[in-house]
């Protein structure tokens, strides 16, 4: 399609309306789909809706030929519409939370993960998913750590390509869709944890640790960015000239769509950065924001603000034109349904395939916090107990897509399936409200089943809708009902493993002396169930890692392993005149980086190729890891360096590779890194992303907490 000569057959109105995204129930009342945001009338005209260039939130492959085969007759250009929508953590199979992915510390499985979500949402219809979000998180009281990958620039930027190139493939196949990269920027900073509150910080701390992973999923090729709903720095992302146009688009060279979150153009005014709509639409269009999704600055104001000359025809063509270069790509001027199959979307549709790689990434992303030599339990056991609010919930955290909890294996259904022969009994114990008060009647009930049982699964935490957007949390603990239920259980049978589901970390200190063992199981998806069961008998074994710290309380929040040292770092446990707490420790419970497995390692102190380097070497630093337990498992190997003076203050460690190991009981294996400059490098007061000379500490460890290093010297 010779899209410069469709621009120049477009009215101005045509233009300006191919800047707006609204839902398909806009466009065709009678179309189902979610609405992910504050409902508003838009008052839309018949032009609106026949020129708009993009719709988000439709059913189904059925909905989304419906609607553009509608918008086609109405447009006089014939410009298909972009299909866009949430394919988060799967479309209708559902694996498990992007905070759980990080956890696997495997980026092939999160890979085939989006692979799988992207070809089941191709054949529904879906052009562009909003995903992956890869807002860097500190601060577990935010509702959206669940969406994210974690605390550490360089696990979410790894994760942030692998789900990118999910997604896209080579934009090729009919099972690829685009990645619409999110919050840009830096969303999840935001102050007290309390979603869509302000983001301030210096440009130090947002280019070395909150636009990196944004970056990553530049450079892995992401066909559109979402800025975010939060201001940095005093102005609204979707109004930020730096942040749009200097940042993402001159110096990292991203000359593709960029869509405002939800109504995000309208809230200018409310962030108090706009006296109005139309002087909204301004700032944004001078920043470069091409799509507005879900309200109408640009619709109802553009027009006069050209005709004013208070912006330019030619800014809006060239958002146009990003619009319908992203369309051309795709080939929708030839066919604009694209791979929407309805018969090909029902059956891939929770297939065995789809569920086995569900079930495959859920057994990967837990990760086992204590095994107090409980678990594995017996797959003979005769009888066994469910307990607590969570035992018969599918849990498929907050963004399922099209994917219902009905559909997912919960922990009842999985042991059943793994125990066929066992007798399994249930009591919930609990309602599972946030803030619940225990209710002595169903905790005896409770207690009652447990006592009665051989062996207990208590499945506690979070509700997949206790996290994600709009549900910050100030206290981010167990229940009351939830912990006396934990307590009293666990005392009644001490053969209790403590399954915790949660999009969060969660505070776990009042529990943890009690439960002789517990694993994270985030939100697993569509085949929980099945995959926690297979952990608990050990048909597979442990192997995630902690990608967000897990604090000892709450007041430690934010609270994560690449912190700085201050001028007065806390050295030994009785210092008076130190950065402390007077009431807690500075330590969280659970630290990044950390898991157990069923069986347990050891890894030799990091050596060097050389001691010295120039900033063109390439120096190698290598260390044996043996599985010193009694069954195979894989061990992820952590590259930290700490680079001990510079221009800026550093972190004490700062994640800058891993690998996972497997061995069998008593296997050794050599692992190596490469480190170069590249490695070593940060944006220090030059402003350049470059290493300075001096003295790093280098780490292989197991997880964040390893004191042992070597030292390389850059010259
Ligand atoms: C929501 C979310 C964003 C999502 C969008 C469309 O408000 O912030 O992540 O992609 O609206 O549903």
């Amino acid at each position: 399609m010779d899209i410069k000569k469709l621009l120049k057959k477009m009215t101005l109105d045509q233009k300006i309306a191919q800047l707006c995204q609204f839902n398909a129930r806009c466009l065709l009342p009678d179309v189902t789909g979610e609405i992910t945001g504050p409902a508003k009338a838009l008052d839309l005209t018949k032009e609106d809706i026949a020129y708009c260039g993009s719709t988000l939130t439709f059913a189904d492959a059925n909905s989304m030929i419906e609607v553009q085969k509608k918008h086609l007759e109405l447009d006089p250009n014939k410009i298909p519409l972009l299909f866009m929508h949430d394919v988060i953590h799967g479309y209708r199979t559902l694996y498990p939370i992007q905070l759980a992915l990080g956890a696997s510390w495997d980026a092939d499985i999160v890979k085939e993960c989006s692979r799988m979500s992207a070809r089941e949402s191709a054949a529904g219809g879906v052009h562009v998913t909003f995903s992956p979000m890869v807002d860097l998180v500190r601060d577990a009281r935010w509702g959206r750590c669940m969406e994210s990958c974690g605390e550490d620039p360089y696990l979410n930027s790894v994760m942030a390509r692998a789900q990118v190139e999910g997604f896209q493939g080579n934009l090729d196949s009919d099972e690829d869709i685009c990645a619409c990269v999110k919050h840009f920027a830096a969303y999840g900073a935001a102050e007290g944890g309390r979603d869509y509150n302000t983001v301030d910080m210096s440009e130090y701390n947002l280019r070395e640790n909150y636009l990196a992973a944004y970056k990553s999923a530049v450079e892995a090729g992401a066909q559109m960015i979402m800025a975010s709903f939060n201001t940095i720095n005093g102005v609204p992302a979707i109004a930020n000239k730096w942040l749009l146009k200097d940042v993402l688009r001159d110096e990292w060279g991203f000359d593709k769509p960029v869509i405002s979150d939800y109504a995000a153009f309208a809230e200018l005014t409310a962030h108090g950065y706009s006296p109005d709509d139309k002087e909204s639409a301004r700032l944004a269009l001078n920043a470069t924001a091409d799509i507005e999704m879900m309200s109408t600055c640009y619709l109802k104001n553009l027009r006069a603000l050209v005709e004013e000359g208070k912006v330019s025809e030619e800014q809006i063509d060239e958002s146009v034109l990003r619009i319908l270069e992203l369309k051309d790509k795709l080939g929708l001027f030839e066919n604009p349904y694209r791979y929407a199959n309805p018969e090909k979307e029902k059956a891939l549709a929770l297939c065995p395939e789809h569920r086995a790689i569900a079930r495959k990434a859920a057994q990967k992303c837990a990760v086992l916090l204590k095994n107090d030599d409980i678990l594995p339990f017996d797959k003979n056991i005769k009888n066994i107990a469910v307990i607590g609010p969570w035992s018969d919930v599918g849990m498929i955290g907050e963004w399922p897509g099209h994917g219902e909890p009905e559909e997912a294996v919960t922990v009842i259904e999985g042991i059943k399936n793994a125990l066929a022969s066992s007798n399994v009994t249930m009591a919930k114990g609990c309602e599972g409200v946030l803030n619940e008060l225990p209710d002595d009647k169903r905790i005896n009930e409770a207690v009652k089943t447990a006592k009665e049982a051989d062996a207990v699964i208590l499945c506690v935490g979070e509700h997949s809708k206790q996290s994600g957007e709009a549900h910050s949390r100030a206290d981010i603990n167990l229940s009351p009902a939830q912990a006396r239920l934990v307590k009293e259980v666990c005392s009644a049978n001490k053969n209790t493993v403590c399954v915790l589901f949660c999009g969060r970390p969660i505070v776990l200190t009042d529990i943890i002396d009690t439960v002789p063992a517990i694993f994270v199981a985030w939100q697993p998806g569509t085949e929980g169930g099945n995959a926690i069961a297979d952990l608990i008998f050990g048909n597979v074994n442990f192997e995630g890692r902690l990608p967000m710290t897990f604090p000892l309380c709450v007041g430690q929040v934010p609270i994560y392993y690449s912190q700085m040292s201050t001028g007065r770092p806390q050295l030994q446990p009785d210092q008076i005149y130190c950065s402390r707490y007077i009431d807690c420790p500075n330590e969280p419970l659970f630290p990044f980086g950390y898991g157990l497995s069923y069986t347990s390692f050891e890894i030799s102190s990091p050596v060097l190729s050389q001691a010295q380097m120039d900033k063109n070497d390439t120096v190698v630093v290598s260390a044996k890891v043996k599985n010193t337990g009694g069954v195979s498992g894989k061990a992820v190997v952590q590259l930290y360096i700490r680079d001990l003076f510079a221009s800026r203050t550093r972190p004490v460690k700062e994640l800058k590779g891993f690998t996972k190991v497997a061995l069998e009981a008593g296997e050794e294996k050599e692992v190596s890194f490469e480190i170069t400059e590249k490695d070593l490098a940060f944006y220090g007061a030059s402003g350049n992303f470059e290493a300075e000379a001096g003295d790093f500490h280098i780490f292989l460890a197991l997880d964040s907490t390893s004191k042992d290093f070597v030292t390389l010297n850059l010259k």
